[in-house]
């Protein structure tokens, strides 16, 4: 038996951070859609996909949620595996950071860095973006903040070892400009113009400040910096650096690294450098792909402005938000996301143009053959223009797939769809049945509309995981596990049986309402965790306050409230009256004689009648409360600062 020719493909392993949304799903579904169409071809497909759990954002994520770092990103990362099984996403790997084996390669190959000489210790002092775990240059900044998330930068300076990145400027340049490697073009001249050609500073590979990482193998003080570690999974999922490489000694070169715009340069600078240093040959392509946005805003995590694909999916199908994440971006660019824009699609090309197409169909050859229709009857010139589509479409979803131009494989696709509905109104088989003598070319209609159905599902099994097979099956086809018989006669005779709807209509106004309620419920669930995490103050902002130690000379519960205490303050020689809701926590008699903290500068509010002049801190968790106080005495009216 011959081998099959190989196809390795990557998805960018997702950060263990936070919940996925329909961005990162794009990415996930994209790729799916390629490794399935080249199984169909007859490839040998690896398709790698998983999570990124290592670095300082992960270790404060699960510090403030009172977790471990690994409880806290093996929850999340079983919420992603649910979402791809969701998704029908046939990943033949799904690797982790945290797996042993990867952190034992990563060691592996940081060692051999070390060893020839492309990784060194020295000092590091520069801008650095927390969220993004990167340190940049004055140059590289955008506005004084970080290039790829827009974030202010803080000076950081650190002892770290780094990685001779500049030693390979000239063969990255070459890479880049003398070959196919990143696509599409126009990342080309963003990473020569902004990166290459500013002057490639070494990188500074590895961290001191914070310990959830894999560990330098000779240095227990540092971590590996995150996207070392991150970009090595690639070759580590296939056991290079392991005990058993043949996977890797079979698949690798990855054939394609689909990844982000934004993380086009890790990519395509970044990692061909590690490789060269290592020796190991490079991935023949880097695929930067566009954003989905929000009305012309980046979706993220960390904006709020997130659409959840389990809700889409669930609602409406798998089909459904894999077919608009697939047709909807122009592969390369950047596409936008609507509620509307989704819901018509669905009407429009899965209901009106397959649905129906399949449905009509399949309901005539029954009323008109039974449901038995063969090649035989009687053909005419009017049919060409149909069976060219047919027999061309192969070669064009080829040619579009090997392009990774997923959304015109589509549109190819969607184009027989809407020239067999076209060809039904041409030839009218309603006519033509009334008529005993045009039976001949009624079922000569009838087959050439069933071979138009079965080539066009056939070929939308990559994409689709219900639609395709349901009308294959009322065919009476079975499911093809190759493209051999994507083409016009390579079925002679049918057996159609009734089937269900495929793609239900919607009533894209009610569904539109539903939808705002349900994006309005999400942010308003998601907003105590956004100004947690989100709302960053000045200086200026904290100074605006006015914090003293306060004296509390005399208290009593408030009559007509179960909640609130009217505390009588001395702050230096002012005499203040402040009410606080913490009855529940303290006595009056506790609270005579501390010393506490107030806001001395609210203006004052009227509670149950008493006018409070500030507030008192508390601390809070769990339902339990206590009130702030100096570590050691001090007098009343101290500021605080
Ligand atoms: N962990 C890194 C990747 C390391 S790969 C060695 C990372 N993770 S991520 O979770 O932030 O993003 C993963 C992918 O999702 C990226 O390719 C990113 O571009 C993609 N998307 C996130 N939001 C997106 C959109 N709104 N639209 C399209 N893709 C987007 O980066």
């Amino acid at each position: 038996m011959t081998e099959r020719p190989t196809f390795y493909i990557t998805t960018p392993i997702y950060y263990a951070s936070g919940n996925l949304h329909i961005g990162h799903t794009y990415s996930t579904v994209v790729c799916d859609a390629i490794a399935r169409y080249k199984r169909m071809q007859g490839y040998d497909v690896f398709y790698l996909t998983g999570t990124d759990e290592h670095g300082q954002k992960v270790e404060d994520k699960a510090k403030a949620e009172g977790k471990t770092p690994k409880q806290f990103v093996d929850e999340l990362v079983g919420g992603i595996k649910d979402l791809w099984k969701l998704m029908d996403i046939s990943y033949t790997k799904f690797i982790r950071t945290t797996d042993y084996y990867h952190e034992k390669a990563v060691q592996y190959i940081f060692n051999r860095l070390y060893e020839k000489g492309d990784i060194y210790k020295s000092k590091y002092s520069g801008k650095y973006c927390k969220a993004c775990e990167a340190f940049w240059t004055e140059s590289q900044l955008v506005d004084g903040c970080c290039p790829d998330c827009g974030r202010p930068v803080e000076v950081a300076e650190e002892e770290s070892y780094f990685f001779r990145l500049s030693k390979y400027a000239p063969r990255l340049r070459k890479l880049l400009t003398e070959t196919d490697f990143l696509q599409p073009q126009s990342r080309v001249n963003e990473m020569v113009n902004n990166f290459i050609d500013k002057g490639l500073q070494d990188l500074a590979v590895s961290r001191s400040t914070f310990k959830w990482g894999v560990p330098v193998p000779f240095d227990d003080g540092h971590v590996i910096y995150v996207w070392i570690d991150a970009l090595s999974n690639y070759i580590t999922a296939l056991g290079y650096g392991g005990e058993d490489d043949a996977n890797f000694k079979k698949y690798w070169p990855a054939d394609v690294h689909v990844v982000g715009k934004e993380i086009v340069r890790f990519h395509s600078i970044i990692w061909p450098a590690i490789l060269m240093a290592l020796d190991v040959p490079l991935p023949k392509k880097v695929f930067g792909h566009g954003w989905i946005k929000l009305g012309g805003q980046k979706m993220g995590k960390s904006t709020g402005n997130v659409v959840d694909p389990y809700i889409l999916a669930g609602r409406y199908g798998v089909d459904a938000l894999r077919y608009f994440l697939l047709s909807e971006m122009p592969f390369g660019a950047d596409g936008d996301y609507s509620n509307e824009l989704l819901l018509k699609k669905i009407n429009y090309d899965l209901v009106n143009d397959f649905g129906n197409l399949v449905k009509r169909t399949l309901a005539m050859s029954r009323q008109y053959f039974g449901g038995k229709v063969s090649a035989a009857g009687e053909g005419t010139d009017a049919d060409g223009e149909l069976i060219s589509m047919i027999n061309g479409l192969l070669a064009a979803t080829d040619a579009d797939m090997d392009g990774l131009t997923v959304n015109k494989a589509l549109d190819d696709i969607f184009a027989l769809v809407r020239r067999a509905n076209k060809y039904i109104d041409e030839n009218a088989p309603w006519t033509l049945a009334k008529d005993e003598s045009r039976k001949p070319r009624l079922m000569r209609v009838m087959y050439n509309l069933l071979e138009a159905i079965r080539v066009a599902s056939t070929l939308l099994l990559p994409f689709f995981n219900v639609g395709p097979k349901k009308a294959l099956g009322a065919l009476g086809v079975g499911l093809p596990d190759s493209f051999d018989g994507a083409k016009y006669g390579a079925v002679s005779e049918y057996t159609t049986t009734e089937t269900e709807t495929i793609y239900p209509r919607l009533d894209i106004n009610k569904e539109l309402k539903e939808l705002e309620e349900i994006s309005r419920a999400a942010e308003a669930k998601a907003q105590p965790a956004k100004e947690e995490t989100m709302q960053m103050i000045t200086i200026d902002d904290f100074c605006k306050l006015d914090l003293r130690v306060a004296e509390v000379i005399a208290c009593e519960r408030v009559e007509k409230s179960e909640k609130l205490l009217k505390e009588t303050l001395k702050v230096g020689e002012e005499i203040r009256t402040v009410c606080s809701g913490i009855a529940k926590y303290y006595t009056p008699e506790e609270m005579v004689g501390k010393k506490v903290v107030l806001v001395a500068n609210l203006p004052p509010r009227k509670m149950c009648g008493i006018e409070s002049q500030g507030m008192l801190l508390c601390a809070e968790k769990d339902g339990k409360v206590v009130l702030l106080s100096p570590e050691s005495d001090i007098d009343s009216g101290a500021v605080i600062g």
